[in-house]
């Protein structure tokens, strides 16, 4: 465990005044990133709070998992850069330094895979809540529904003031997102469930879930296995993004990381989130052709038009998102392999993307392509159905999760969660008698 670090109070502060109040406001320094000023005490001293809707310059926590530079796209979990890690690095690797700060030794990995391989199986009674759902429904909303079900299942770790319950349900949680993520596959596509093997390692183990049938078994295809890797790896975690915050402000009250961790499935489930990366084909499909392109670059430029470049631009990456980078490498690994390098999709995704990064609507708003941008044709081109795709981001994103609710209940300083508002309704009123309405 690496000694436990927090802000510092810098020597300067920060003078805000207004009408009739002045306060200095201590500046907070963290190990990289910009200083921060400690507003906690404005409320209390002046009766005023500050507006900012989106957290666009709010920070909600101090954090020591991962940290991003957006201007200059970088990307590091517990210091190491995603490059480093999606290069070198196995997933339950990542997975145990999200967890644990540092990287483990080789028994201490063997140890944290066993424990993930030995909770990967489900209790069998949750299989007969898959078949509560419509066939059609979207994984989505099935894993909604089944990871908040985990704590009707799993009553023996939801102390979440005793370490170990934290830690037996953080394995637990990823152990069994694999299982049910294939589960609302397999259901949704009317095929057998199909029960993991301990003999594989986590993302063959998820290949063989998803596509294996009880008559024929699949073939791993060792490109394809370290694409998936490498795609859990750069999807492990992001800091403080939407459903990241979901999971805090769940939690912040006390829930079970269960239903916390349901709770950002949910976040992560729209179309501005992780389901960008399924609304990222659904728009090259809509495109068609690379003759239709500047049309559509032309609707995402419209004011009027509700449409926008997916796969592009994000809140805090003013450059290329460094995870795009590797999965435009992963992107052409896997077609070569998969003798499709002509691959339709990519060609019209290759050619958005240059048409886009030159022209001066995308170049001046620094909109770049995200990670969603290459991970959906990669995807795609293994097999999976688009629904599929966010269900996998929030595999991979479990461990970043609940890393982030780990650590947040860790914090001896943690509060409930509690934004305040700028209140524009009605004044206070009398109520009227429904005949005088
Ligand atoms: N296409 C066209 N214009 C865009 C796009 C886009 N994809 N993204 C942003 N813009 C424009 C906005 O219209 C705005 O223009 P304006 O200044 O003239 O009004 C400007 O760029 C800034 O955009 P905001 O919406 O203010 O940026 P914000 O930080 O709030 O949004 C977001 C970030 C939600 C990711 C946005 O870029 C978007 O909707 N992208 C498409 C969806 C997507 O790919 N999401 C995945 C994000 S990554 C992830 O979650 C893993």
């Amino acid at each position: 465990m690496s000694e436990k670090k927090s802000s510092k109070e810098n020597n300067d502060s920060a003078v805000l005044s207004g009408d009739g109040f002045s306060i200095n406001l201590p500046l907070l320094k963290g190990s990289l990133g910009p200083d921060v000023i400690d507003i906690r005490s404005l409320y209390k001293d002046t009766g005023k709070f500050t507006f900012d809707s989106g957290f666009t310059s709010t920070a909600s926590c101090e954090s020591q998992i991962t940290f991003i530079d957006g201007d200059e796209g970088v990307l590091l979990h517990r210091g190491y850069s995603i490059e480093e890690l999606a290069e070198n690095g196995d997933y339950l690797e990542v997975c145990y330094l999200l967890l644990n700060s540092e990287l483990p030794s080789k028994s201490e990995l063997e140890s944290f895979k066993k424990s993930i391989t030995y909770h990967t199986m489900i209790h069998d009674q949750m299989t007969d809540f898959f078949k509560g759902f419509r066939r059609a429904a979207h994984p989505m909303a099935v894993m909604c529904g089944v990871v908040g079900a985990l704590s009707a299942f799993y009553h023996d770790s939801l102390d979440i003031d005793d370490p170990q319950h934290r830690l037996i349900s953080a394995h637990r949680l990823v152990a069994k997102m694999p299982t049910i993520s294939a589960m609302a596959y397999k259901f949704s596509v009317g095929q057998p469930f199909i029960y993991p093997s301990n003999k594989l390692d986590y993302v063959s183990n998820f290949l063989h879930m998803m596509f294996s049938v009880p008559g024929e078994h699949f073939e791993q295809n060792q490109i394809l296995t370290k694409a998936m890797s490498r795609i859990f790896i750069l999807h492990a975690d992001h800091e403080q993004n939407a459903s990241t915050s979901t999971v805090r402000l769940a939690g912040s009250s006390g829930a079970n990381p269960f239903a916390c961790i349901a709770a950002g499935i949910a976040s992560l489930w729209g179309p501005a989130h992780g389901g960008a990366n399924e609304a990222v084909l659904k728009m090259l499909n809509q495109i068609g052709s690379v003759k239709n392109i500047k049309e559509y670059i032309d609707k995402a430029k419209d004011k009027n038009d509700p449409f926008r470049l997916m796969g592009f631009g994000h809140r805090v990456y003013k450059n290329y998102d460094p995870r795009a980078t590797a999965l435009k490498e992963s992107a052409h690994e896997v077609l070569n392999s998969l003798g499709v390098e002509n691959e339709p999709f990519l060609e019209l995704a290759l050619k958005l993307e240059e048409i886009a990064l030159n022209d001066s609507y995308f170049q001046d708003r620094k909109l770049f392509p995200n990670v969603d941008f290459y991970s959906g044709i990669i995807l795609k081109a293994m097999g999976f159905p688009s629904s599929m795709f966010t269900v996998l981001f929030a595999l991979a994103r479990t461990v970043g999760w609940i890393a982030h609710w780990t650590e947040m209940i860790e914090d001896p300083n943690q509060k409930i969660g509690r934004p305040r508002q700028l209140y524009t309704g009605s004044m206070r009123r009398k109520y009227s008698d429904i005949s005088d309405r």
